[in-house]
């Protein structure tokens, strides 16, 4: 799905949260067979956060929610819509968005969750758009959210290197003058269903089955690698711009080896690629807020900027959005 965005929809607010405890590849090797040397070399992490029992996934999303109305200036009450991106909810129901709803004091907007795994921000953006330039809605809250290390197997070492907990979250409305969202191309294949999974209750063959991430890592490293490719380039093409506009990409938070492939094969130099991997691990649909957020507190993103996010992951599912700055820090 390619869409030129016609309508001025922009980010108001951003905000994100992760967990206080840190976990060093270190720790993680007096737990399963590996080393820092390893974790650090394959893919770029050196250590990840990780959620307190009594933190879950709404209580997440709420700090980063709460941080990114502080920064739009919006109060809670004017939230029409909350959309949560999730793969780590704290229930199948009810919905994250309507947990963190009641948490911020959102009164009774309209919340639901959606389930793109580490696309699900992008799709989130999209569908947040989509509301406010149809006319549905004025103001929505997107949230990424996860607690992923709730969802690993923490004695396959193939999987619970990877991942980490936290939030990011944006507040959209409505923007008269240019800039903004500029467009999307979302998109999803099935046929790759297997490669990475954590079955869940409907799921009849693998019924019993404990809920962890299994993965196919280099075949989701292979496919990572040329979609991030391919869907940057239908998103800029949607939007009229060419690689050499982008003055941030900010791609999926996965393997600091696939971000590098991904811009060199784009022509994009260094410094114009936003990691952070390093410190945060794969947060899922979490990573793209959270590294835009930190690149706004940080002053890496300006009035004007055009910036390249890239989403990938389960599904096989992947998902782009370009968009011009807006907001002033
Ligand atoms: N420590 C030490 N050795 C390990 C570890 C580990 N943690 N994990 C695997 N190995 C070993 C394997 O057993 C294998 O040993 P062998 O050669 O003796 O058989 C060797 O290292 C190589 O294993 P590979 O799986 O081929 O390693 P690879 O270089 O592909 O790196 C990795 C693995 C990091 C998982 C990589 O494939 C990857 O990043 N894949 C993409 C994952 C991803 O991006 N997911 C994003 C989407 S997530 C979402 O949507 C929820």
């Amino acid at each position: 799905m390619i869409t030129r965005c016609q309508r001025g929809v922009a980010i108001l607010g951003i905000g994100s949260h992760v967990p206080d405890r840190v976990m060093s590849n270190d720790e993680i090797a007096t737990m399963v067979d590996t080393s820092d040397e390893w974790i650090s070399q394959r893919t770029g992490i050196r250590e990840r956060r990780i959620a307190a029992d009594n933190e879950g996934t709404a209580r997440l999303g709420a700090e980063a929610a709460r941080a990114a109305l502080e920064d739009a200036r919006v109060h809670p009450g004017s939230i029409d819509l909350i959309v949560t991106a999730t793969a780590s909810p704290d229930y199948y129901f009810p919905a994250t968005a309507s947990l963190i709803g009641t948490e911020i004091g959102a009164g009774k907007a309209a919340g639901y969750d959606l389930s793109a795994a580490c696309t699900g921000f992008i799709y989130a953006l999209a569908q947040g758009y989509a509301q406010i330039a149809s006319g549905m809605a004025d103001t929505v809250l997107v949230v990424g959210a996860e607690v992923f290390s709730r969802l690993l197997d923490w004695s396959d070492r193939s999987t619970c290197i990877l991942f980490g907990d936290g939030a990011g979250a944006v507040v959209l409305g409505r923007h008269d003058s240019t800039g903004g969202m500029l467009g999307f191309e979302l998109g999803a294949d099935g046929e790759g269903a297997g490669l990475l999974s954590v079955p869940a209750a409907g799921n009849a063959p693998t019924k019993g089955e404990a809920p962890y991430v299994q993965m196919n890592g280099p075949e989701v490293y292979k496919f990572a690698t040329h979609v991030v490719v391919e869907s940057a380039g239908r998103c800029l093409d949607a939007a009229g711009l060419a690689v050499s506009d982008v003055d941030l990409f900010l791609p999926h938070q996965a393997n600091q080896r696939i971000i590098d492939h991904a811009a060199r094969r784009l022509g994009i130099p260094d410094e114009r690629v936003f990691c952070n991997v390093a410190s945060y691990g794969n947060t899922s649909a979490a990573s793209i807020p959270l590294g835009l957020d930190e690149a706004y507190r940080a002053g890496a993103v300006g009035v004007g900027d055009t910036i390249l996010m890239v989403g990938f992951g389960g599904g096989l599912a992947w998902g782009s959005c370009v968009m011009e700055w807006t907001k002033e820090r």
